[in-house]
């Protein structure tokens, strides 16, 4: 169900979920003072409760309003980054309720590169909770009809077109260790550890930027953004006809109709139509995709995409 600007307003400030456009995924909005939306947003989902979301602002002076340690590294970060595809894990506080963050004394913060979001956020006192627009686990919806075939169409939709980016932000946080600091990735997105060095580098901060597991962030769970059909990861050189066995070996099923599925050599483009050619090949009528996996890919502006197709897989004959 598509809504207007006004209407998602007022949805929002009435303890409603609406499903917001960004420039990564389609978010499933509450207000982050409204409790009984924010609980709509797990039980529209089906989402554990063990599993943070992250709130979104409308710019700087409204993430330090929700933080009780915004420092010179945030700072810098954000001013580089937002709006755009960065989330800012810091220290919460008394504002942000623990059911956005199971519990945790941190939140994670982000401004969306998105116009109608940002007017949205702009006009809505703190800001707003949202986890992608997907139920718990499955592939995040990059347009409008994906939220609508998600959700059997009974989540209101403000609709801002196609997302750009097409996968989720980079998370990110930052962590003291033996004097110094570093900032932590916890979750691989547009932004590089590399590309964050070079901003914080540009601001005079001589800081170490490390891909690391959240020490406190559940929601990184082995399985996960999967399609209705198994994915496979293969290497170049895979042959159906020569491996088909080995497979339904593997997989315990008898594949028949397998799709093999090559991506751009751009890895922007590629993670651009990521979901969407997830979403495309479940209801193509193949019964199994065989994702290649290319030398090229382990450059780092694919980490990204590997960490879903990695958690999308049902196998992988790359080791
Ligand atoms: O691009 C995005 O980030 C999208 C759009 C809608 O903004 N949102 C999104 O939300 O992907 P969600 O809930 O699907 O993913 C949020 C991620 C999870 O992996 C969660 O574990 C992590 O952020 N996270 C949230 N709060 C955290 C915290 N306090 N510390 C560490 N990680 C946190
Ligand atoms: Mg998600």
């Amino acid at each position: 169900m598509i809504i207007n600007f006004q209407n998602a307003r007022e949805l929002l400030q009435n303890d409603e979920v609406v499903a917001i456009p960004t420039e990564t995924v389609y978010g499933l909005g509450a207000w982050i003072h409204s409790d009984s939306g924010l609980k709509k947003i797990f039980s529209t989902k089906e989402r554990p409760f063990f599993d943070p979301l992250i709130v979104h602002v409308d710019g700087i002076e409204s993430a330090k309003k929700l933080s009780s340690d915004w420092g010179e590294i945030h700072q810098a970060l954000a001013s580089s980054c937002w709006p755009g595809p960065l989330t800012i894990v810091t220290k919460k506080n008394q504002l942000i309720n623990s059911l956005i963050t199971s519990g945790l004394d941190s939140v994670g913060l982000r401004c969306p590169n998105h116009s109608l979001t940002l007017k949205l956020l702009s006009g809505i006192e703190g800001g707003i909770a949202a986890p992608s627009a997907n139920k718990f686990g499955k592939t995040s919806p990059t347009t409008v009809q994906h939220v609508e075939d998600e959700f059997n169409s009974k989540v209101p939709i403000l609709d801002g077109g196609p997302c750009q980016i097409g996968i989720e932000s980079t998370v990110a946080g930052i962590q003291e260790e033996n004097g110094q600091f570093k900032v932590k990735i916890y979750r691989p997105g547009y932004f590089t550890a590399k590309m964050l060095k070079t901003i914080l580098e540009q601001q005079g901060l001589d800081i170490e930027v490390v891909y690391a597991q959240s020490p406190v962030a559940p929601g990184q769970l082995e399985h996960h953004y999967m399609p209705q059909i198994p994915l496979v990861i293969v290497d170049p050189s895979f042959k159906w006809n020569e491996r088909a066995n080995i497979v339904n070996e593997k997989m315990k099923k008898t594949f028949t109709n397998p799709i093999l599925w090559q991506q751009p050599l751009d890895a922007h483009l590629a993670s651009r139509e990521l979901y969407s050619k997830m979403r495309e090949f479940d209801q193509s009528g193949h019964d199994l995709i065989l994702a290649i996996r290319d030398p090229h890919h382990h450059l780092e502006e694919w980490m990204g995409i590997w960490n879903r197709l990695e958690k999308a897989k049902s196998y992988s004959f790359i080791s």
